[in-house]
């Protein structure tokens, strides 16, 4: 499904139907990705249901969660990846599924939690196809193509891996030229799932310092789902917090990310201090002395609850 999820951005449709950042925010209270009463199944599994999300325009919104919690599932349905059974994702005010391919491509990137490369294709190849969206019968591949694949390689420090094959390179190093892509393809509003997974810590924060570099000069809209909740609270101008396929807490990092909203979503009793860098809320976890205490009985791998 990612590389159909990836395909589907790259080959995106075959119209030329105009801009890329039309209708910005007409009506009051609209933002220009917003999603009402979804309910989001695969098959006879249903993941979420009456999900309504509103993600404000230029901020960076980060969304987290336990695993299995529907994040990424979320994040599908607000790309057209996945249709929902109910409910609707609007974009620009518009119902993102009546919208042509290539038109959602050009306003709208994902960065799919994990992507598989076509067979030997280098890298300069597959970041390239970020810029697919923007071809069409009037427009052929330009300088101007060339350069923001230049740009996006040397943003994500991929440019000195160009002439390599994808599917021989480390996994850090292919999260990052998926990123590459991703930010080749300049869509005004980028959904990115897990871009820090396989990255070391100097890697991570490069790319979060670039994910806020896009959101605060170029005032793109981001949304990023992250496991770090240190990283998010740091980044996040809007954070929203997702358990069983509910939004739980939304809002300012400092209102959400509280020792009572941690343990009552990931079920981790932990302290929240301020971080001495940022002054965000930085989560302590509970040290496992201090937690087995706390139940009269631990069972052996106690943190791993299965899905229901
Ligand atoms: N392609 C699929 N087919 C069937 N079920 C799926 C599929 N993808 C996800 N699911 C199920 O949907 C639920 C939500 O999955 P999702 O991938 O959205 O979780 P997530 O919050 O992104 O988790 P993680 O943090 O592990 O990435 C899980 O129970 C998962 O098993
Ligand atoms: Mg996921």
């Amino acid at each position: 499904m990612d590389k159909d999820t990836r395909q589907a951005v790259a080959d995106g449709g075959s119209g030329s139907d105009g801009g890329s950042d039309s209708g910005r925010g007409s009506a009051e209270g609209r933002q220009r990705l917003m999603a009402e009463g979804l309910t989001l199944a695969y098959d006879r599994r249903t993941v979420a249901e009456k999900l309504s999300v509103t993600i404000p325009d230029h901020s960076f919104t980060v969304i987290v969660g336990p695993n299995a919690c529907g994040k990424s599932t979320l994040l599908r349905a607000l790309s057209r990846m996945l249709k929902p059974v109910a409910g609707s994702v609007l974009l620009d005010g518009q119902a993102i599924g009546t919208m042509p391919a290539k038109k959602v491509a050009r306003t709208l990137g994902l960065l799919p939690q994990s992507s598989i490369a076509p067979d030997g294709i280098t890298v300069a190849d597959l970041v390239a196809r970020g810029r697919y969206p923007h071809q069409g019968l009037l427009r052929q591949w330009s300088e101007a193509d060339e350069r923001i694949v230049d740009e996006s390689m040397a943003a994500t420090g991929v440019a000195e891996l160009a002439d390599r094959y994808v599917d021989e390179l480390s996994g850090g190093q292919r999260q990052r030229v998926w990123i590459a892509m991703a930010i080749a393809q300049q869509t005004p509003l980028l959904l990115l799932d897990e871009p820090t997974t396989y990255l070391d810590i100097q890697h991570q924060i490069d790319v979060l310092d670039l994910c806020a570099q896009l959101h605060e000069e170029q005032g793109r809209t981001l949304v990023a789902v992250l496991h770090d909740l240190n990283h998010a609270a740091r980044y996040a101008t809007h954070l929203i917090a997702m358990r069983g396929g509910e939004i739980v807490a939304e809002g300012a990092p400092g209102d959400v990310v509280t020792a009572e909203q941690v343990e009552r979503v990931f079920g981790l009793p932990c302290q929240v201090i301020d971080d001495p860098e940022t002054g965000t809320p930085l989560v302590i976890p509970a040290a496992r002395r201090s937690r087995t205490a706390r139940v009269e009985a631990p069972t052996p791998l106690a943190g791993f609850v299965s899905e229901s």
